[in-house]
């Protein structure tokens, strides 16, 4: 069976984005892959973080995996810092990854200009961590919103790097794209994200997800009432992608484009049709609430299982670095 791998931060609440981007595609994924999901926490210290809080979201992250629809009979789940294997091949990676090419990363760039007091090694080595947590898996697929391409490709580069060095030991992992790989946030300009507060949560208070998505920006020449408007051009719409029947949206599509609906009766459908998807998984977040045992279990036992393989990895990179053993 092929393999998959795939994290998430603990960095806070799990936004629309996280789950139609990245999180439902895994759960459809888990049928036809030998999958492997991991709490990614050493990714989560590279910014400023609350100590006290980091467990709690660890944890909050992996219920919510749970809650969606990720199970332990069909998938490996766990947290990233219980397999030590993961950072120890970011040490090797370390030294055949060029400091350029991690100069140039997206991410790397927008995070030092939103953390400029605290730019550190860890933050530039990200993606490298990143690459270990696929390779030492040898996953070769990996399912992702579209901002985290550009890491993916940079792990395809450390494994042809390291292979050129020592010997063909890893894939050349690919990206596999959900069908919403970028939903924008609220102001309809840029991504939807933790750390921009432009998101809808998962778990949110329904009154609070309604207010967000009600004064959601929509098709910005969309200026009145009567206004034709353009969905091609309107977050909310690709939103509706994610949730609506074809039927909907084609009704959605000519209402917004002959002004017959206006962009609040639009939100109204949405609503309803998202909140049809995430009201069975807000109650079983709950129910895992109350059981939080069951998951702390799973990723024990998840931990457990990807650590030999892991392990396996290991004796075989260490073998070929010509380290004394
Ligand atoms: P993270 O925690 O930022 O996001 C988790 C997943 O959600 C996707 N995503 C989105 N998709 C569509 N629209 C959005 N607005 C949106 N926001 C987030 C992300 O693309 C991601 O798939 N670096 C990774 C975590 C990671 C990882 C890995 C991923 C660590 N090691 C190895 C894959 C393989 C991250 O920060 O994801």
């Amino acid at each position: 069976m092929k393999r998959i791998f795939s994290g998430i931060q603990p960095t806070g609440e799990i936004h629309l984005g996280n789950y139609v981007g990245a999180i439902r595609n895994w759960v459809y994924l888990t049928e036809e892959y030998d999958c492997i999901f991991c709490v990614v926490d050493y990714h989560a210290i590279t910014v400023e973080y609350e100590i006290d809080e980091l467990k709690k979201r660890t944890l909050e992250t992996a219920l919510i995996l749970l809650a969606c629809g990720l199970s332990p009979e069909k998938c490996k789940m766990f947290v990233q810092s219980h397999v030590r294997e993961h950072t120890e091949l970011a040490w090797i990676f370390n030294c055949v990854t060029p400091i350029g090419e991690l100069e140039r990363m997206t991410q790397f760039k927008d995070k030092s200009r939103q953390h400029r007091a605290n730019i550190n090694i860890g933050l530039m080595g990200y993606p490298v961590l990143q690459a270990a947590d696929i390779l030492v898996y040898k996953a070769g697929y990996v399912p992702v919103g579209e901002d985290q391409v550009q890491h993916v490709e940079l792990s395809r580069e450390v494994a042809r790097k390291f292979n050129a060095k020592y010997g063909d030991i890893f894939p050349e992992p690919q990206v596999i794209l959900s069908m919403a790989p970028k939903i924008l946030g609220v102001d309809g300009t840029n991504k939807m994200s933790k750390t921009l507060n432009n998101y809808i949560g998962l778990l949110e208070d329904k009154d609070s997800m309604w207010e967000k998505l009600r004064t959601a920006v929509t098709d910005v020449n969309r200026v009145r009432r009567k206004d034709p408007g353009n969905p091609e051009v309107c977050n909310v719409y690709t939103i509706h992608r994610a949730f609506s029947p074809n039927e909907t949206l084609l009704e959605i599509d000519k209402g917004c484009r002959t002004a017959s609906i206006g962009c609040i009766d639009c939100k109204k459908t949405l609503f309803s049709n998202m909140m049809a998807e995430l009201d069975p998984i807000r109650e079983k977040a709950v129910s895992l609430n109350n059981n939080i045992d069951y998951v702390i279990d799973v990723l024990k036992t998840g931990a457990d299982t990807c650590r030999a393989i892991a392990a396996e990895t290991m004796d075989e990179v260490r073998k070929t670095i010509g380290l004394f053993m």
